[in-house]
Parts: C-alpha cells; sequence; structure tokens
C-alpha cells in the first residue's frame, strides 16, 4: 500500500492539464483531423464524439478509480481489485500495460523526433544553416537516431523530476502555450484563400461513409486519443487526491481533449486546402486526401515553403505545437514503466527514469534500423491490439471482479453524495455490459 510520502499532483488544475496533456498528442492534431476528412467529415464527428461519451468516457472513468483506489503503480492497483488467489492477474496484466506503454513510446518518439526536426530546420534556414537545415528533413537512420535521442532525453529528463516537479510543472507550462499556439495558427490560416474549402470537407457530413469500418477507425481513435488501456491514466489517476470528484474530473478530460481535436481540424484541414491554392497536390492518385504523414511532412512543409519570409516563423510555430503535445503525451507514456520501476524494484526515480528511457530509446533505434518491416508493425499492434484488448480487460475487471461497493465507496470519496445520482444509475451496468459488447462488436464487425 501506499506510504504516506508518495507523490501528489500538487492542485486539481495541476492534474486536469497534466491528464489532459497525456490525452492531447499527435492522435489529435495529426490523427483526427484527416481521419474525418477521409470518413465523412461531419459525420465522423458525431460517431467519433459518440464514441468518446458512450466507451472512452467510462473507460477512463475505470481507470482513474482503479489508479485513485491503489495509490500505487499499476502492478500495485491492478492486483488491489482483484481477490487474494488471482492478484497474478494483476501483475501480469500490468506488465503487458506497460511493455505497451514503452512500445507506444518507442514509435512516438521516432515521429516526435521528426517533429522536432521539422520545428529547428527553418531556423536553422533563417540564419543560413541550409545543409543542416536539409539534413533535418531528410529521411536518414542518422537524422532519426539524433532526434528520436533529443526527444527521449527532453522526456526523461521531465519524468525524472517526478509528478508534481516534472510532470504537473511541465504540462501546465506548455498545455496553455499550445492552446495559444492554435489560436495564432488558425487565426494566421483563415487570412489565406482556400481555408473555407478545407472547413466544408471537415465539418460537412457525407452520410454515404457510414460503415462498420467508420465506427472501427472513431473506437480505435477515441481510444489512442484517451491514452486508454496502457495504465497511463491509471498511475495518473494513483497520483490523485482523495477527495477529487472522478468521474467530473475524466469528463473535464475527456471534453478538453476532444475540443482539441476539433480545434485541430479547424487548423489543419483549412491549411490543407490553402497548401493547394499554393499549387500543393494534396490527394493522391487513387483521389483520397494524402496521407497524414504526407500531410504533415510533405504538403504543410511545401507550403510555408512558397510563403516567403514569414514561412519560416509560421513553419516553426506549426512544428513547435506538434512537438508540445507529443511531449505532455511522451511523459506519460514513460511515467508507467517508472512508477513501477521505483515501486516495486525499489529504484531511485532518476536512476529509473535514466535506465529505462534508455531502453526505450534502444526499442526506438533497433525500429529505426529495421523501419520498414517494424514502425508499422509497432503501431498496429500497440495502438490497434493491445489498447483495445487491455482496456476490454479493464472494464471487466472494474464491472464484474472488482467488488462493487469498494468501487463506489473509491467514487464516493470525491462526491459523497454519488450513490444518488444517474452516474452511478448507469455507468456500472455500463462498463460491465455495455462497455465490452459495444468493443466485442466493432473487432468483430
Ligand atoms: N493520447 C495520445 C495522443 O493522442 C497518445 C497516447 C496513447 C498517450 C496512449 C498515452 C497513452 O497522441
Amino acid at each position: 500500500m501506499a506510504s504516506a510520502s508518495r507523490a501528489q499532483f500538487s492542485s486539481r488544475f495541476g492534474f486536469i492539464l497534466a491528464a489532459a496533456g497525456s490525452a492531447v498528442g499527435l492522435g489529435n492534431i495529426w490523427g483526427f483531423p484527416t481521419q474525418a476528412a477521409n470518413n465523412g467529415g461531419g459525420v465522423f464527428i458525431v460517431v467519433y464524439t459518440l464514441m468518446v461519451i458512450g466507451l472512452a468516457y467510462p473507460l477512463l472513468v475505470a481507470e482513474l478509480t482503479i489508479g485513485r483506489y491503489g495509490q500505487a503503480n499499476p502492478v500495485q492497483s491492478l492486483r488491489s481489485i482483484l481477490p487474494s488467489g488471482s492478484r497474478w492477474l494483476g501483475t501480469l496484466l500490468a506488465l503487458v500495460g506497460l511493455t505497451a506503454a514503452s512500445c507506444i513510446l518507442s514509435f512516438y518518439a521516432i515521429l516526435a523526433g521528426w517533429l522536432v526536426g521539422y520545428f529547428l530546420s527553418p531556423i536553422l534556414e533563417a540564419i543560413g544553416l541550409t545543409g543542416v537545415s536539409q539534413w533535418l528533413e531528410t529521411f536518414s537512420i542518422g537524422r532519426n537516431l539524433f532526434l528520436m535521442l533529443l526527444f527521449m532525453w527532453a522526456t526523461i529528463h521531465v519524468v525524472k523530476s517526478g509528478v508534481a516537479e516534472g510532470i504537473e510543472r511541465w504540462s501546465t507550462r506548455l498545455m496553455p502555450i499550445l492552446v495559444l499556439l492554435f489560436v495564432v495558427l488558425i487565426g494566421y490560416i483563415f487570412t489565406q484563400d482556400g481555408a473555407v474549402d478545407g472547413l466544408k470537407l471537415f465539418l460537412i457530413p457525407d452520410f454515404s461513409q457510414i460503415h462498420p469500418a467508420l465506427i472501427h477507425s472513431a473506437m480505435g481513435q477515441a481510444f489512442f486519443s484517451l491514452s486508454l488501456g496502457v495504465c497511463t491514466m491509471m498511475v495518473y489517476g494513483s497520483y490523485l487526491k482523495k477527495d477529487a470528484n472522478l468521474p467530473r474530473t475524466a469528463a473535464e478530460v475527456a471534453l478538453i481533449d476532444t475540443a482539441i481535436a476539433f480545434i485541430a481540424g479547424l487548423l489543419i484541414l483549412p491549411a490543407m486546402f490553402v497548401a493547394q491554392n499554393h499549387g500543393v497536390t494534396i490527394y493522391n492518385d487513387d483521389g483520397q486526401l494524402a496521407s497524414s504523414g504526407t500531410l504533415v511532412f510533405d504538403v504543410l512543409p511545401a507550403m510555408f515553403d512558397t510563403m516567403g519570409a514569414p514561412g519560416y516563423l509560421v513553419a516553426s510555430i506549426f512544428f513547435a505545437l506538434m512537438v508540445i503535445a507529443a511531449l505532455t503525451s511522451s511523459i506519460s507514456l514513460l511515467e508507467v514503466p517508472v512508477a513501477a520501476a521505483v515501486e516495486e524494484l525499489s529504484q531511485p526515480r532518476n536512476y529509473a527514469a535514466w535506465t529505462i528511457g534508455g531502453m526505450i530509446s534502444a526499442l526506438s533505434a533497433v525500429i529505426i534500423f529495421y523501419f520498414d518491416p517494424l514502425f508499422d508493425w509497432v503501431i498496429v499492434a500497440s495502438t490497434e491490439y493491445a489498447q483495445p484488448i487491455l482496456g476490454l480487460i479493464f472494464a471487466l475487471l472494474v464491472g464484474w471482479i472488482w467488488h462493487r461497493d469498494q468501487v463506489l465507496a473509491e467514487l464516493q470519496k470525491g462526491n459523497p453524495a454519488i450513490a444518488a445520482g444517474w452516474f452511478w444509475k448507469i455507468w456500472p451496468v455500463y462498463v460491465r455490459v455495455v462497455c465490452p459488447l459495444l468493443m466485442l462488436y466493432v473487432f468483430f464487425a
């Protein structure tokens, strides 16, 4: 059980920004807008929002509740909700969860590294270092390794400083900057011709696009975006004070995450059509909109290039925004194995952050060396399989195994009246039956 000196978030606001920081990441800025554009615009937005409310939100409450009840890393937290004979299952699930979190971080750090490169490149070009600037934008093993290590270094640096001093402090600094940069860029992009076409593609529903694959994409997107299934929210929940109202806190986090995904759509798709106006091709030969990778690394930079001097600035601001969003997510991913090592193996935090961060960097390096077979494979295995399957298991544990009185008692700590309210009438049945069935349906449909 928790020691009296265990770290906590210092304020509710700090927690919300840290958890929203974990949730808001490349999934929102990079994934959501292109998914929406390719899946019927407004239709995808509606289905996605329904997935967030109907599936991701209840599971977010479940993960936060397990963590706060356990007041410990995922190994202990998951063990604490299981009956004494089956605690090994908790250990096993936590190990799978922290391995999955490490795998997500291993590819995330490569992507984020490229973004760091694209952030630095315009600055270097502006001061005349054209060679270095081009190197940073050209795919090579050396560049990929260098930038990945730079990003991992930043991630380790935050996590080694602890929950309040590292994670909370940096999230509360970075998240407002992120929102500010969004506002600046959206304001700018809408002064450019073509922006409105992007807005139309994003918002106007195309009902011919409703099919099972759309629901599957929306579910995957919601899981990834809310950082579910890989114990990140469980660990953050374990640092929450006992008087925090869990359903409300989770709702705030889900709302911020969804709002930022939406705002990202208001930036990215208009930017794409502005790029088209500048002569950049944004559709593939088969009529599909360029993939998100092409969009971020080809289309947008090509557009910034056509803008002359202001283009350098706009490009750097845009990539700074992406890097910030990625960093507040990567720290939550690294915190999962680090919290387990600190508490289960009694390692000092500094040492645990460097060793585990080093091991994940080594994994990233392997992916960089064997990029073609490994990169996509790790993404699919960790986000399309591990995340939803673990999420399903957590729902089953909370719904069927964890003692209902204990769940209620935990929720009542931040909300004494909860037993009489609508949330408690719906949520337990919901995680018990509806979430698992919905997930199985989407899996097999
Ligand atoms: N939610 C993050 C994003 O949208 C990614 C993430 C997934 C972070 C799982 C932590 C855990 O980019």
